[in-house]
């Protein structure tokens, strides 16, 4: 198969990170005789510093011509601390979500067995979790008339009927080939907009009579989420609480580097970590690339390479039991990096069978650990 894939490698750890996904990729497409060809892009922060623009037209041209895009991170803390800056770098990435219509942004939550005791919470209560978010990601608050001013301040939160049916559709339909179970998260209570969900997922739930829907206040979600992950099946919400319950989510995990995302539009596609920038860790090579590394199996998947996907996602399961992981999940090793982590997973798809647990012959690159 021809790929072309728009890298967009962004801020902080984004380079670093994005660099292993597209490592994975080309040995992937040399194991299975694909082409893919990569154009990398500006975006975000390190487009302002260049361009003055955080979505270049450039950019958006190279995407627009592109299969997928494979995103990594933005942000800096100096826009942080700005709150009056008026172009900043989240703008690169709520653009292209904006321009490309990717309304559907799909966030899976799985607790690997081999990291149950990294995570902060109880192994018997995340054991077996496995949970597929789909959050709204072209509409809601993040994209709703904003004002600002030293006194007032305010954001809007509008949904179309049509903005909610689109996404309803995928998340019943994803539940279908699952546990057949979906749970509306809203804020039905109090806001105008969730009753609206409520009353389009409710109606729309008469068409998947296989689905049981049920729906959850996301306050109460939240608890719910870390007291019994496992009651989830898929997740349908919109955009801002989507993306607090997925970095919610990512405690159950063990660690945020390990959640991956796919963003889904009529004719775009991109690929994305859910984690930001995370400047203060940029050029350490501690960042987690596992992540991104998911991602690209997702973007594989999404094209329907699938044993290319679970060559990836072996490779991911076996340096997550060898501990070939980066210090935010290692005990084992201090020493590997962000490129090792890669490293490792690249050499697992070019030699499936080679790497063994028994610490004889885990290449990393050139060097072997023993
Ligand atoms: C995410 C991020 C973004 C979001 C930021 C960087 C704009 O947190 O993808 O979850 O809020 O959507
Ligand atoms: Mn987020």
């Amino acid at each position: 198969m021809k790929l072309n894939i728009a890298v967009l490698p962004g801020d902080g750890i984004g380079p670093e990170v994005t660099a292993q996904a597209v490592k994975v990729l080309k040995a992937i497409a040399m194991e299975f005789n694909h082409v893919f060809t990569f154009n990398e892009a500006l975006v975000g922060a390190s487009a302002i510093d260049k361009t003055g623009n955080p979505l270049p037209e450039e950019t958006i041209s190279i995407c627009d011509k592109a299969d997928a895009i494979l995103f990594g991170a933005i942000g800096n803390t100096k826009y942080d601390d700005n709150p009056t800056a008026e172009i900043r770098p989240e703008q690169g990435l709520l653009g292209l979500r904006k321009t490309f219509d990717l309304y559907t942004n799909i966030r899976p939550v799985i607790a690997y067995e081999d990291l149950l005791n990294k995570s902060s919470l109880k192994i018997k209560q995340i054991k077996g979790t496995d949970i597929l978010i789909y959050r709204e990601l072209a509409s809601g608050i993040y994209f709703g008339e904003k004002k600002f001013s030293d006194t007032e301040a305010s954001d809007i939160c509008v949904y179309k009927r049509s903005e909610i049916e689109r996404i309803a559709h995928l998340a019943f339909k994803a539940a279908q080939g699952r546990k057949r179970k979906l749970t509306l998260v809203d804020k039905a209570n109090v806001l105008a907009s969730s009753r609206l969900w409520r009353s389009v997922v409710t109606e729309i739930a008469a068409e998947y009579p296989d689905v049981a829907l049920n729906c959850l206040f996301v306050d109460n979600a939240a608890m719910e989420l870390i007291i019994n992950p496992r009651q989830f099946d898929v997740i349908l919400t919109e955009n801002m609480f989507g993306d607090i319950l997925s970095e919610e989510a990512s405690v159950i995990v063990g660690s945020i580097g390990l959640l991956a995302s796919a963003s889904i539009g009529e004719k775009h596609v991109m690929f994305e970590p859910i984690h930001g920038a995370y400047s203060k860790a940029t050029n350490k090579g501690i960042a987690n690339p596992i992540a991104s590394i998911l991602s690209a199996a997702m973007l594989l998947e999404h094209f329907g390479l699938y044993d290319e996907a679970s060559l990836v996602r072996d490779g991911v399961d076996k340096s997550l039991k060898l501990h070939i992981t980066t210090p935010d999940l290692n005990t084992k090793y201090d020493n590997i990096s962000t490129s090792k982590v890669g490293d490792f997973i690249e050499d697992f798809i070019n030699n499936p069978d080679e790497t063994n647990l028994n610490f004889t012959n885990i290449h990393l690159g050139q060097s072997t650990i023993i």
